[in-house]
């Protein structure tokens, strides 16, 4: 059975008082909850914050991760962070191809498939984030955009490889609108994700890869999606931001795993 993971996106929030406040405020929660081992728990926050949250949580079950990085070992690529420079804070994760990355940023599939073997080539595990626009899922073309973005995003990428691959399915139209895709629209992308990766690799590498949802993710509506057969926790924005939500979101991983 896949381990729930449910991970958490800062993105451009807190500053460095209330980001700390926040890492020990989650680790003091969620400690003594019973059976904490049987789910896995990230936060990604802010660049500038990250080594001191990776110090906040070094005791912690909860490790903290980069939302992002750049596929260049070093050089002249002002403003971007590479690999190594995540590896020399300890940082053992990171998001990649947010939808806010590919739609506000401009990030291709071919980027970000460079963004994905540079971390892997470097020990850092991945979580590769697709979904589709209101438009597409509009025209039909939810199913075509996922396959899309997960056949470029994974383009040789190998099968011992996906052991270090997370993926999250965020429908675009769902992410800080407070719209959350119903448990069933969750629950049938994500069978046709598997689908996908077991037709990249084979049944085993699908069965193993575990598949988050992201979008208005809410105490009140987690336990739902991730009881769920194919939904194998979340990836949080705005509800991570606080202690009791996100708690709130854990147990719910909790309760289903
Ligand atoms: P949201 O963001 O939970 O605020 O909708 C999710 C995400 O962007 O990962």
């Amino acid at each position: 059975m896949r381990k729930k993971y449910i991970a958490g996106n800062w993105k451009m929030n807190l500053n460095l008082a209330d980001a700390k406040d926040l890492a020990s405020g989650l680790d003091a929660e969620i400690k003594n909850l019973d059976g904490i081992d049987n789910v896995d728990i990230a936060v990604c926050p802010p660049f500038v914050y990250l080594q001191r949250i990776i110090g906040t949580l070094a005791d912690s079950p909860i490790k903290a991760g980069a939302q992002n990085v750049y596929f260049e070992a070093n050089g002249a690529f002002t403003g971007e962070v590479s690999v190594e420079m995540l590896k020399d804070i300890s940082c053992p994760m990171t998001l990649i191809g947010h939808s806010e990355r590919r739609h506000v940023m401009g990030e291709t599939d071919e980027l970000i498939n460079k963004k994905v073997h540079a971390s892997l080539a470097g020990g850092i595990e991945v979580i590769l984030c697709i979904g589709e626009l209101l438009e597409e899922r509009e025209g039909d073309q939810t199913e075509a955009v996922c396959e899309r973005q997960l056949r470029e995003g994974l383009a040789n990428v190998t099968a011992d490889q996906m052991a270090n691959i997370t993926i999250a399915y965020e429908p675009v139209w769902a992410i800080g609108t407070g719209k959350t895709a119903t448990s069933d629209q969750a629950q049938e992308v994500h069978a046709f994700c598997r689908k996908v990766l077991a037709d990249i690799y084979d049944d085993s590498v699908a069965q193993a890869t575990r598949i988050q949802y992201g979008g208005s993710v809410k105490p009140a509506n987690a336990e739902e999606l991730m009881s769920n057969p194919d939904v194998d926790g979340v990836l949080v924005g705005g509800a991570s931001l606080k202690v009791s939500d996100f708690t709130g979101i854990i147990k719910a991983g909790l309760a289903c795993g």
